[in-house]
């Protein structure tokens, strides 16, 4: 277990550079049990759940070779149609080896996924995945799934939900199913996209990539790959919303413009000051912090990404006037702000789903711990600006999505120090 003891009263300045996109890494790290020849990845970010999917890798048989900062090497078979339990409950992105195991091995059996207790996350999409690709799931005595797929048939698949791993389950499978498949209805976000690009490279041709309908011809035999990770938009949000909350003056690289369209639009709603510099470097000033937007609400990929919604409750803090933020996705995403209003905030929960930020509120140093990934980082944000020094528990839970983060923001100007218990 880790803590944070970070002082407050700080202000972010100077230049930093984004990591690579976490929830494209972990789908592109699922979709190496493809090929048996070398794959070369590099912009991997070094986050514990990219330590627990290379595990995993090992754990299946593949070999792993780390090639210098933010670089691995993967290749070799997989030996077993088993996943891990202890491992591939610690995040969610083990659903991931569901497609690329049935592909090679025609079975698999795992345990439900695990990852950030955010509301109720189901499994049906994947299921229905499975069960497009003439495959089958069942619920083992002892909790496992066990699915198996013998003769891969595919077609015209209209997802239930846009799930992200959902979408990213759906193209592995399709890409080595030497059949076309038409996914419709499907997750765009940047990291689907960066999937498909990958999948695209080690073979498959892959029509409307960035799009909700996808049309692939996969193919048997997939070739081993050089890919850079995509730059992270989610972090690039971050540290744009933690700029402006600590009313600080900051550049950030590979922060892509057409990734931070709806970003943008939220951060102006704020009246942050910023401005890209070019297609992939963003500055933000110092700004009087103001709700002209109202209302914040998240949607579906190209709309405002729900795993910046608690960096804006933050912002939210902060910016004169009222505002509504509305996540739908998730049960349980917003029961953090009574952490913030421990700290001073001024937060009135409407429902599981929605509430409504009065500001500006000073904020106060707290003792308070990290529920999950998200939620996380933004305490860390708060109690950069609150008045005096605070205590975030169980930080590891912020490990999983950031890289090195106290000494990234640490050299930007602020003061945060880990503790390991
Ligand atoms: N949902 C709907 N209707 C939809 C689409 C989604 O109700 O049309 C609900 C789902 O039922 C679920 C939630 O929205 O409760 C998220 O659904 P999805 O299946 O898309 O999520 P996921 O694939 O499990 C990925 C990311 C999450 C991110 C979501 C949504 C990975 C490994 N995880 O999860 O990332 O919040 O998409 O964008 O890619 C994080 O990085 O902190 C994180 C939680």
């Amino acid at each position: 277990m880790s803590k944070f003891k970070i002082a407050g009263n700080t202000t972010l300045n100077g230049d930093i550079e984004v990591a690579g996109n976490k929830n494209a890494a972990l789908p592109i790290l699922a979709a190496t049990v493809l090929t048996d020849d070398k794959c070369h990845l590099s912009n991997v970010p070094d986050i514990a759940d990219v330590r627990a999917m290379l595990k995993l890798l090992k754990s299946l048989g593949k070999k792993v070779d780390k090639k210098g900062d933010n670089q691995f090497e993967i290749s070799g078979k997989t030996d077993t149609k088993k996943l891990d339990e202890e491992l591939a409950k610690k995040l969610r992105a083990s659903i991931l080896f569901l497609s690329g195991l049935l592909a090679r091995e025609g079975q698999v059996e795992m345990p439900p996924p695990g990852g950030c207790v955010i509301g109720r996350r189901k499994v049906d999409t994947h299921f229905q995945v499975v069960d497009h690709f003439s495959g089958s799931v069942e619920l083992m005595d002892n909790g496992n799934y066990f699915a198996k797929i013998d003769n891969p048939q595919s077609g015209k698949l209209f997802l239930n939900e846009v799930s992200v791993t959902g979408t990213e389950n759906a193209l592995i499978l399709a890409a080595a199913t030497p059949e076309n498949t038409i996914i419709s209805n499907a997750a765009c976000e940047p990291h689907v996209a960066d999937l498909a690009n990958f999948l695209a490279k080690m073979g498959a041709e892959i029509e409307g990539i960035g799009t909700n309908r996808l049309i692939i011809k996969g193919s048997k035999k997939l070739s081993g790959v050089s890919h850079r990770i995509a730059p992270d938009h989610i972090e690039a949000g971050t540290f744009a919303i933690a700029a402006a909350c600590t009313g600080g003056d900051l550049t950030i690289h590979d922060a892509v413009k057409n990734d931070l369209i709806s970003t943008s639009r939220v951060l102006k709603g704020f009246n942050v000051d910023f401005e890209f510099l070019d297609k992939k470097t963003m500055h933000v000033k110092p700004s009087q912090l103001k709700s002209v937007i109202s209302k914040v609400q998240v949607g579906l990929w190209p709309n405002f990404p729900t795993d910046l919604m608690s960096p804006v409750i933050v912002l939210a803090t902060q910016a004169q006037g009222a505002t509504l933020c509305h996540d739908w996705m998730y049960e349980s995403r917003m029961y953090f702000v009574d952490k913030l209003n421990m700290m001073g905030a001024s937060i009135i929960q409407a429902d599981p789903h929605r509430v409504i930020v009065n500001g500006p509120s000073p904020l106060k140093g707290q003792h308070l711990s990290s529920p999950d990934i998200r939620a996380g980082i933004a305490i860390i944000i708060a109690a950069m600006i609150a008045e005096d020094e605070s205590i975030i528990d169980r930080v590891e839970i912020v490990d999983r999505g950031y890289e090195d983060i106290e000494n990234r923001l640490n050299s930007l100007g602020a003061n945060i120090v880990r503790i390991e218990d």
